[in-house]
């Protein structure tokens, strides 16, 4: 059902796994498209607790229903730093366990922002990631979630409509947010490498999926002011976005 009333569409499903398997859907219809014109689809991926049964769902096509991922090229939104790729925490292991070690995607089709740079040469690393996805002929469809505060991406509140790819200071709440993920939360990093607002505004569809927890942010974002405070809330202003939610 859309609201129409709403400055974003907004598609909302009884349960996360039934929103999940409608973006992928349309994942799997935008990948057969593509590949009918021998052409790559491009898609941005997130990570977190929000596209787990999205990830499933996409394992599912492939493995049932002869989904190939071979025309695809993924970049994901963003990444913790410092953090080795193969420490379990990192969302490199974290798109490999849910998603990457299940499909049959080309391993050098995969970017995942490297967490692992000497801080002197993240800021030329975060151009190089940005320009990666230019030459690829910019994001098809990005999948998005959204944080308690309204982040997108590691996008927190305050973050630019301008920004870029770029290494940035984790807010509290997402810290703790995210500790789950970790011993306690002396151990969450303070810093992230995150694609940014204007990066992500660049994608020529956006999906954002959020489920429970999330509505209220989300009835802000959708309803509310344009405000860089609500970084969720600058998707008004992008011309195919759809919110996702249960
Ligand atoms: C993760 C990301 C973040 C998460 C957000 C929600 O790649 O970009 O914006 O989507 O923090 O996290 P979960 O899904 O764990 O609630």
């Amino acid at each position: 059902m859309v609201d129409s009333f709403e400055k974003i569409p907004v598609e909302i499903y009884p349960s996360a796994q039934d929103g999940s398997r409608y973006v992928a859907e349309e994942i799997a219809r935008l990948i057969r498209e593509k590949q009918q014109k021998k052409e790559k689809c491009v898609l941005g991926m997130a990570t977190g607790g929000t596209p787990i049964y999205l990830d499933a769902e996409l394992v599912r096509m492939h493995k049932e229903e002869g989904l190939s991922f071979k025309n695809v090229i993924t970049f994901n939104l963003d990444e913790y730093y410092p953090i080795e790729k193969k420490a379990f925490q990192s969302y490199w292991s974290f798109m490999h366990r849910h998603l990457f070690d299940h499909i049959d995607i080309d391993p050098a089709n995969i970017h995942i922002p490297d967490g692992s740079w000497p801080k002197e040469d993240v800021k030329k690393y975060c151009a190089a990631y940005e320009a990666t996805f230019e030459e690829a002929g910019g994001i098809d469809l990005q999948i998005l979630g959204i944080g308690l505060n309204g982040h997108i991406g590691f996008n927190e509140p305050g973050s630019s409509i301008i920004s870029k790819t770029r290494l940035i200071n984790l807010d509290n709440t997402t810290r703790i947010a995210n500790t789950y993920e970790f011993e306690n939360i002396s151990k969450v990093p303070r810093l992230a490498i995150t694609m940014g607002i204007s990066t992500i505004l660049k994608a020529k569809r956006i999906l954002l999926m959020g489920w429970g927890q999330k509505s209220a942010i989300i009835a802000r974002s959708v309803d509310g002011n344009v405000s860089e405070h609500v970084p969720a809330s600058i998707l008004q202003q992008h011309t195919d976005c759809t919110f996702v939610v249960d």
